[in-house]
C-alpha cells in the first residue's frame, strides 16, 4: 500500500528549490518525532503504535466485539472530538451508504455525546426503546461533559431495561489506566475497560481501543487496519530519503504554500463514503497547528456535491486556497450509464461508460479549472477504499501533522485554546468552584 503524493499541480505556484529548502526541515521535525526531542514529547506514543499491537489485544478487542454484539441491534457509541472521530471516519469509509436502513450481520452503530442536543438524544432514546441495545463509552479524560451527560442518560436506559447484571456485558468503557470519573465508574459498577495510553492523546487515538472497538463491533478487520498502519509506518521513517517519504512532502508542501500567503487547506475527494475522514483530518490538523496565532486552517468538501456550492468560491473567491484532493485510483463495485435508445437526455455520449469514470473526469477537470483560478492543487492517492488502505492513510496524516506542526514552531499534541469555551460552560451552569466567574461572566451577557 501506499499514498501516492503528486505535486506536480502545485508547480506553477512553486519551484523546486522552495520544497528542497523546507525539506530539511521537515526531515528534522520527523527526526525529533522519534528521537523524542521537540515539544509534546510526553505525546509521541502513537509514533511506533502500529507497530507495538499485539495479536492478543486485537483477539481481546475482537471478544469484547462480539460479546457487546451478542444479539443487539444496536450499539451506542458514546464520545466526542479523538474520541469520536476516528472510528466515525473508518466505519462511514467501509460501509454500505444505506446501512442504517438494513438488517445486517453486524449491529448498528449510532453516537452520542458528540454534542449536547437535548432532541438529538431525546430521539436516540426513543430510537433504543425498540432495540437491543449496547454501549462503548470513551472519553480519555473520563471527565468530559458532552459524553458524561450521554452515558448517563444511556446507562440509565440499559439498566431500566436489562438490570444491573446485564448492564455489565453491554457497556465497555475506554478511558485512563487510573484517572478520571468515568475510571472510577467502570471499576465501580464491574465493566470491562479499555485503557487509552498516557502518552497518545486524543486525535491520535483511533488505533487504539478508541477507534478499534467500535470498528471490530461495526464488522470491520482491525487488524487489517493495524497492519496498513504499519506498512506506512515504515514508509514515513525519518531514514526513508525525502524524495521517498509520503509524510514529510506533504508536510512540507503545506508549509511552503502557507508561507506564500495560502491560509487555508481543503481536502477535498470524490467520494462521499469519506465525508467523514475530511471531519477527522479536520479536527487532527486544526487542533494541532491551530495555536499562537498561527496555523493553516483546515476546511474540506466532498465533490461533486459541493462544486455546486463552494466550488465558486474555491475558483473565484479570495486566493488564499489550496486544495489537497483525495483521490481513490478503483472502486469495488461495478456500474455503468445506461444506453437509452431514445436519448431524450443527451447522455448517450456516457453510455456503456463506468460512474467512476465520469467521477475521474470530474476530478481531473476540477484539478485543471481549480489552478486556472490560482488554487495550487496537492493530490493525495490510494488504491481503495479497504482497512488496509486506511489504516495506512491514518497514520500517514497523522506523520505528516506531527511534522507539520513542528516545521511551524508549534506543540502539535496539545489543546490548551479548547478548555477557555469550558470554563465559561461551568461557570455560566453554577459548577461548584466557578461560582465567582459565573457572576462576571452574566454580567457580560
Ligand atoms: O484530541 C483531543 O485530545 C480532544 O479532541 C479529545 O479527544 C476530546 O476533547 C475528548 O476528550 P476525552 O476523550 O478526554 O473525553
Amino acid at each position: 500500500v501506499k499514498v501516492n503524493v503528486d505535486l506536480s499541480k502545485t508547480a506553477p505556484f512553486v519551484a523546486a528549490p522552495e520544497i528542497e529548502g523546507l525539506s530539511h526541515l521537515a526531515k528534522e521535525s520527523n527526526k525529533a518525532l522519534h528521537n523524542g526531542t521537540g515539544k509534546g514529547n510526553d505525546f509521541l506514543g502513537w509514533v511506533n503504535l502500529p507497530f507495538e499491537i499485539t495479536n492478543e489485544h486485537i483477539l481481546d478487542i475482537k471478544q469484547a466485539a462480539a460479546t457487546l454484539s451478542k444479539d443487539v441491534d444496536v450499539v451506542v457509541v458514546i464520545g466526542i472530538g479523538g474520541s469520536y472521530l476516528g472510528a466515525k471516519a473508518v466505519i462511514d469509509a467501509l460501509s454500505n451508504s444505506f446501512s442504517q436502513y438494513t438488517k445486517g450481520a453486524h449491529p448498528h452503530i449510532v453516537y452520542a455525546g458528540q454534542n449536547i442536543g437535548e432532541e438529538y438524544h431525546a430521539e436516540l432514546l426513543d430510537f433504543i426503546k425498540t432495540q437491543s441495545v449496547s454501549c462503548i463509552v470513551i472519553s480519555k479524560s473520563g471527565t468530559t461533559t458532552e459524553p458524561a451527560i450521554a452515558f448517563r442518560l444511556i446507562k440509565q436506559h440499559i439498566e431500566e431495561k436489562y438490570g444491573k447484571e446485564e448492564a455489565k456485558r453491554r457497556i465497555v468503557a475506554i478511558t485512563d489506566e487510573s484517572k478520571g470519573a468515568l475510571r472510577q465508574l467502570a471499576d465501580t459498577e464491574g465493566y470491562k475497560t479499555f485503557v487509552i495510553p498516557d502518552n497518545v492523546g486524543g486525535r491520535y487515538s483511533v488505533l487504539t481501543p478508541v477507534g478499534l472497538l467500535p470498528i471490530s463491533v461495526a464488522g470491520f478487520d482491525i487488524a487489517k487496519l493495524v497492519e496498513g498502519a504499519r506498512l506506512m509506518a515504515e514508509q514515513c521513517k525519518p531514514e526513508i530519503a525525502f524524495a521517498q517519504n509520503p509524510a514529510e512532502q506533504y508536510a512540507t508542501i503545506r508549509n511552503v504554500l502557507y508561507k506564500k500567503g495560502k491560509k487555508i487547506e481543503m481536502l477535498v475527494n470524490f467520494n462521499s463514503k469519506l465525508h467523514f475522514m475530511s471531519e477527522w483530518w479536520k479536527q487532527l490538523y486544526g487542533e494541532s497547528e491551530g495555536k499562537e496565532n498561527k496555523g493553516i486552517f483546515p476546511a474540506a468538501a466532498d465533490f461533486s456535491t459541493d462544486l455546486h456550492s463552494m466550488g465558486q468560491y474555491i475558483q473565484e473567491g479570495e486566493r488564499i486556497l489550496f486544495e489537497t484532493f483525495l483521490g481513490i485510483e478503483n472502486v469495488s463495485r461495478d456500474l455503468r450509464v445506461p444506453m437509452d435508445k431514445e436519448n431524450l437526455d443527451m447522455l448517450n455520449f456516457l453510455a456503456d461508460k463506468h460512474i467512476d469514470d465520469v467521477n475521474k473526469m470530474a476530478e481531473l477537470g476540477t484539478i485543471l479549472a481549480h489552478i486556472d483560478g490560482g488554487v495550487p492543487a496537492i493530490r493525495l492517492g490510494i488504491e481503495k477504499v479497504d482497512e488496509t488502505n486506511l489504516g495506512s492513510l491514518i497514520y500517514f496524516f497523522e506523520k505528516a501533522c506531527g511534522i507539520s506542526g513542528y516545521m511551524l514552531g508549534v506543540n502539535p499534541f496539545n489543546q490548551p485554546g479548547v478548555e477557555a469555551y469550558k470554563a465559561n460552560m461551568f461557570a455560566l451552569l453554577d459548577k461548584p468552584g466557578f461560582e465567582e466567574e459565573g457572576k462576571k461572566l452574566r454580567a457580560r451577557l
